[in-house]
C-alpha cells in the first residue's frame, strides 16, 4: 500500500503522465465527495445519498455524456401548412441551441421572410418516382436527406431524431433518454401507439411518427443506404414511419421502446393520461389539435401546452412525474396524486397506489373512438361527481429554497369549482380546499439513467383548511406509500 502511494506521489520517469492523470481523476473525485458530503449534511431535507455517489461514478472514462449538440432534428413539414403548425415548432425549438431542419415539400411562399423563431427549412428531394404514395416516401427520405445533409464538421452528432410538424418535444428528457444508449451502436427509439386498434393495423414493432424517433447516427448510416428499395417495396403502405420500420426490419434493427414518446392517438381528452404517465421522463406529445385543451390554462390549446413547456424549463426531469400521498384529520381520508407541473387530484376517499397510478379514462380510442383497449389500463371516471376526484391545475411555478427546489401552486378550474360537486360529508372538508401547493427538489438530470423509482411525499393543512401543502422527496431505502 505504502509503495503505491509513494508510487502515486513520486510518479517514475516512465508512466508518469499516467499517474499524473490518475492523480488529477483523484482529486476531482475527492472534492466531488466533499461537495457532497456538505450537501447532505447542510441540505438534510431534500438530499440523499445516491445522487451524489452516482455523480462521482461519472468521472469514469467513455464518451463524455450526449447533450442537446449531439442530436439532429428532422421535422416533416409542408410550406402549405407550415403558418398554422409553426407554433408547435416554436414551443419547443430553441434558435442556436438546436440543430436540424424543417423539411419542407416545396419552396415557401417568398411574401414572409421565414422566422428566425423556427426550426430552418430544406426542401425535400423530389419523391414522385416511389409511386402514388409520394407524400409518406418524402416524409420516411427525410431520415436519409438530414444523414446526407451532415457535412465533415458534423462528426460529433450521434442521433438523428424524427418528428412531425405537430410534435411537441421535451429537450432534456430526450438527451436523458438517448444518454442511456450507446450511439455507436445501431438504436432505433421511439413508441408505438397507445391506441391496440392502430398497433394491431400497422404495427407494435414500429414507432408511430407523430411522437418521434431516434436513429443512431450507424443505424442512420445504414438506414441511409438502403432506403430507396425499401421505398420501392413498401410503397403500398399508408405512413412513412411504417416504410421506416420496414426498412429497419431488414436491417434486423428492432425498436426500442421508450414510455416517454407520445403519438397521442387517442380522441376527446388527454387529460387522463397525462394525470398518470408512467415513471420515466416526458420526451414528447402529438397531434392534440383536434382534442380538448390539456388544462383551463389560456383557453386554447397552443396556450395549455405553453403552460406546460413553461413549467417544464423549471425542472426538466420532474415533469408530470407522479406522486401519492394520503392525508388523514378527524372524519377524513384523502388520497392526493400529483402530476407535477400540470395537475393534483384530490379523492375525498382511499386509493392504492397501484389504482392511482392507472390513467382516468378521459378519452376514446383514435380509430373507432371506443373505450378502448388501449396499450395500458384504464379506470374509467364516472359520470357521477361523487365518484370523481377534485381536479386542481397548474396556476404558478417559482424557485424556492435558493434554487435547489420549485413551488408549484394548482388550483380548480373556476367553472367547475363554482358548483358543488357532491352532498356527501366526505367531501365536505375537500371542498375547502382552494390551493395545492407543492414544493419539490429540482430532480437531478440523471436520475433517468438510473433504475426509475417514483417518490415520496407528505401533506399538511396549512391557511385554515384552504391550503393542502404537498412536500415531495426522495423515499427512503424500503419505504413504502400505503393507504391510512
Ligand atoms: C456537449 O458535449 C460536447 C462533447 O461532445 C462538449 O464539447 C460540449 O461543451 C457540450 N455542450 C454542452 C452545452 O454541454
Amino acid at each position: 500500500m505504502l509503495q503505491r502511494w509513494k508510487a502515486y506521489i513520486f510518479p517514475a520517469a516512465d508512466g508518469g503522465e499516467y499517474r499524473w492523470g490518475r492523480i488529477k481523476a483523484s482529486l476531482l473525485v475527492l472534492s466531488f465527495v466533499l461537495v457532497c458530503y456538505s450537501a447532505v449534511s447542510s441540505g438534510g431535507f431534500w438530499w440523499s445519498g445516491p445522487d451524489c455517489a452516482q455523480a462521482s461514478l461519472r468521472f469514469s472514462s467513455g464518451p463524455a455524456p450526449t447533450n442537446l449538440s449531439h442530436i439532429v432534428f428532422g421535422i416533416g413539414g409542408s410550406a402549405r401548412t407550415w403558418q398554422q403548425r409553426r407554433s408547435y415548432s416554436e414551443l419547443w425549438w430553441r434558435p442556436g441551441e438546436m440543430r436540424g431542419h424543417v423539411w419542407l415539400d416545396e419552396e415557401p411562399a417568398k411574401e414572409q421572410p421565414w422566422p428566425g423563431t423556427c426550426p430552418p427549412f430544406r426542401v425535400s428531394a423530389d419523391a414522385s418516382r416511389f409511386g402514388a404514395r409520394a407524400a409518406p416516401a418524402r416524409m420516411a427520405r427525410i431520415v436519409a436527406e438530414a444523414y446526407w445533409a451532415l457535412g465533415k464538421e458534423d462528426e460529433r452528432v450521434r442521433w438523428l431524431v424524427m418528428g412531425d410538424d405537430d410534435t411537441v418535444f421535451f429537450p432534456e428528457n430526450l438527451v436523458a433518454v438517448l444518454g442511456k444508449y450507446d450511439h455507436q451502436e445501431m438504436r432505433y427509439v421511439g413508441a408505438p401507439s397507445e391506441s391496440v386498434e392502430q398497433d394491431v393495423m400497422h404495427s407494435y414493432g414500429m414507432a408511430f411518427g407523430g411522437g418521434g424517433f431516434a436513429l443512431s447516427r450507424p443505424a442512420a448510416d445504414a438506414l441511409a443506404g438502403v432506403i430507396d428499395g425499401c421505398l420501392d417495396r413498401y410503397n403500398y403502405f399508408y405512413g412513412s414511419d411504417q416504410r421506416v420500420q420496414s426498412c429497419l426490419s431488414e436491417l434486423g434493427v428492432p425498436l426500442t421502446r421508450e414510455p416517454g414518446f407520445h403519438q397521442v392517438d387517442i380522441r376527446g381528452d388527454a387529460y387522463g393520461m397525462l394525470a398518470a404517465h408512467p415513471v420515466a421522463p416526458l420526451v414528447s406529445l402529438h397531434h392534440l389539435d383536434n382534442m380538448k385543451p390539456i388544462s383551463p390554462r389560456g383557453g386554447t390549446q397552443i396556450e395549455a401546452l405553453r403552460s406546460l413547456v413553461e413549467v417544464y424549463r423549471f425542472d426538466p426531469a420532474r415533469i408530470i412525474q407522479q406522486c401519492f400521498c394520503y392525508e388523514s384529520g378527524w372524519r377524513y381520508k384523502w388520497s392526493v396524486s400529483v402530476s407535477w407541473g400540470y395537475t393534483v387530484q384530490l379523492y375525498p376517499w382511499v386509493l392504492a397506489p397501484k389504482d392511482l397510478e392507472i390513467p382516468l379514462q378521459t378519452f376514446q380510442t383514435w380509430r373507432s373512438f371506443s373505450d378502448g383497449p388501449f396499450t395500458f389500463n384504464t379506470r374509467s371516471l364516472k359520470p357521477d361527481t361523487c365518484e370523481q376526484p377534485l381536479m386542481f391545475f397548474l396556476d404558478r411555478v417559482q424557485d424556492s429554497e435558493g434554487s435547489v427546489a420549485t413551488m408549484t401552486e394548482y388550483s380548480r378550474d373556476e367553472s367547475e369549482a363554482a358548483g358543488r360537486p357532491c352532498d356527501r360529508p366526505g367531501f365536505d372538508a375537500a371542498l375547502e380546499v382552494e390551493t395545492v401547493r407543492v414544493l419539490a427538489p429540482r430532480m437531478d438530470p440523471t436520475a433517468w439513467s438510473r433504475a426509475p423509482r417514483r417518490q415520496c411525499c407528505r401533506t399538511r393543512r396549512t391557511g385554515k383548511g384552504k391550503v393542502l401543502e404537498v412536500r415531495i422527496r426522495h423515499c427512503d431505502p424500503g419505504e413504502i406509500t400505503s393507504p391510512p
